[in-house]
C-alpha cells in the first residue's frame, strides 16, 4: 500500500540554488524560504555552513537566517560539514543540520577534500554536539544510483554508508541520485538492500532529474514504502560542469503526482506555484515544473 502522508523536504533554497549560476541576494532567498511555508512546506533547508570557496551561492546563509519569518511546526535546516559548519550555524540559530557523505570515494574527495572514512569521522563530534543540545541531525548519502567519476556504485556500498549514518545518530537517511541517472527498477532494487540497515520510514529519497526519471524513481520508492521526498520548487539547480543538466525533482511536480495519488502533504499547489514563479523571475530562468508550465499555459 502507499503512505497516506508524505512529508516534502524543501530543498530549493540550498540544493537549488547553491547551483545556480546568477547570485540571488539574501533579501530575494529569505522571501523564497517564506513563500514556501507559507504554501504548506513543513521542512525547508535555507542554507549550508560550508567553504564559501567551494560554494559561494551559500555564503550569506546566516544572513538568511536572520531574517526569515519563522512559523511554527516549521523546520529550518542547513547542511553542516565539520565542526567549524555546525558552530557557525548554531551561532545563526539553525534548529536542525544535516551531514552529507557519498556512497562513491571519488565524489567525496571532490564534495569533501576527504575520503568517506574521514568524513563519516568528521561527523561523530557534530553528532555529538548536536545531541548535546538537542539539535536533531540529518544524513545524506549522493550518488546512491551512479557516480560521475566512478560510474555505478552498489546498493551494498550505500547501505553501508547510510548505516553508518544512521548508526551515529542521524534520525532519518537521504539517499541521493546526485547525477540522476537512477531508473525505477534500480530505485526499488536499492530501497530494498538499503531498507535491511536502515527502516524504511527512516530513509528519504533524493532525485534529480537529469535524465528525466525522477518523478518515476519518486513513484518506484513510495511503491517501496518510502514516505519522505526532497525536491526543490521549479526544479531549481542544475550542476555548473554539466551544460543542460537539471536540478533536483521539481516540488510542484511532486506535489501533484501525490495529489493525484491521494497522499496527503498539507502543501498547497497554488500557492507552491507562486513561491516558484517568483524565484524565476528573479533568476531571469524558465521554470523547470512541468506542473507550473502548464498551469501558465506556457
Ligand atoms: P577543506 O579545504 O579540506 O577544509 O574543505 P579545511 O578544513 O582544510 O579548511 C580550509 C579552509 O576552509 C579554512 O579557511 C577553513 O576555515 C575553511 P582558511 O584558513 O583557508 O581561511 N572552512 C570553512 N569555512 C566555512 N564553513 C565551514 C568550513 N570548513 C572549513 N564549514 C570542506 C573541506 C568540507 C570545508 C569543503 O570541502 C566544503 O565546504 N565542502 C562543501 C561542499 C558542498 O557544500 N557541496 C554541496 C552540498 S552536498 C550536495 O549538494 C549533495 C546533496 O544534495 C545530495 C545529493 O544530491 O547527492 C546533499
Ligand atoms: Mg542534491
Amino acid at each position: 500500500a502507499l503512505p497516506a502522508h508524505v512529508r516534502l523536504v524543501e530543498v530549493g533554497p540550498r540544493d537549488g540554488l547553491q547551483n545556480e549560476q546568477r547570485p540571488v541576494g539574501v533579501a530575494d532567498k529569505v522571501r523564497l524560504v517564506d513563500d514556501l511555508t507559507v504554501a504548506g512546506l513543513e521542512y525547508v533547508e535555507v542554507g549550508s555552513f560550508v567553504s564559501p570557496a567551494w560554494v559561494p551561492q551559500m555564503a550569506g546563509s546566516a544572513e538568511v537566517f536572520a531574517g526569515i519569518r519563522r512559523q511554527p511546526g516549521v523546520v529550518y535546516a542547513a547542511l553542516t560539514p565539520n565542526m567549524k559548519g555546525f558552530e557557525a550555524a548554531m551561532a545563526a540559530g539553525v534548529e536542525e543540520v544535516a551531514v552529507f557523505a557519498a556512497a562513491s570515494e571519488a565524489f567525496s574527495r571532490k564534495n569533501l577534500n576527504c575520503s568517506i572514512a574521514e568524513s563519516l569521522a568528521r561527523f561523530v563530534p557534530v553528532l555529538d554536539a548536536a545531541r548535546a543540545r538537542g539539535v536533531r541531525v540529518r544524513g545524506y548519502v549522493s550518488c546512491v544510483l551512479g557516480c560521475p567519476y566512478e560510474g555505478e556504485v552498489a546498493p551494498q556500498q550505500v547501505a553501508a554508508v547510510a548505516g553508518e549514518l544512521f548508526a551515529m545518530g542521524c534520525y532519518e537517511v537521504s539517499l541521493g541520485d546526485t547525477i540522476g541517472t537512477g531508473t525505477a527498477g534500480k530505485t526499488r532494487a536499492l530501497f530494498e538492500v538499503v531498507g535491511r540497515a536502515i527502516p524504511r520510514e527512516r530513509l528519504a529519497g533524493h532525485f534529480h532529474d537529469t535524465y528525466g526519471q525522477a518523478l518515476a524513481n519518486v513513484y518506484a520508492s513510495l511503491l517501496e514504502g518510502i514516505a519522505v521526498f526532497d525536491s526543490s520548487v521549479a526544479g531549481l539547480g542544475g550542476c555548473p560542469y554539466a551544460r543542460g543538466a537539471s536540478g533536483n525533482v521539481a516540488s510542484e511536480d511532486v506535489l501533484y503526482l501525490l495529489d493525484g495519488l491521494g497522499i496527503h502533504t498539507g502543501i498547497e499547489l497554488q500557492a507552491l506555484i507562486a513561491a516558484g514563479e517568483r524565484i524565476c523571475a528573479v533568476l531571469g530562468r524558465d521554470n523547470g515544473s512541468r506542473v507550473a508550465r502548464a498551469r501558465r499555459g506556457a
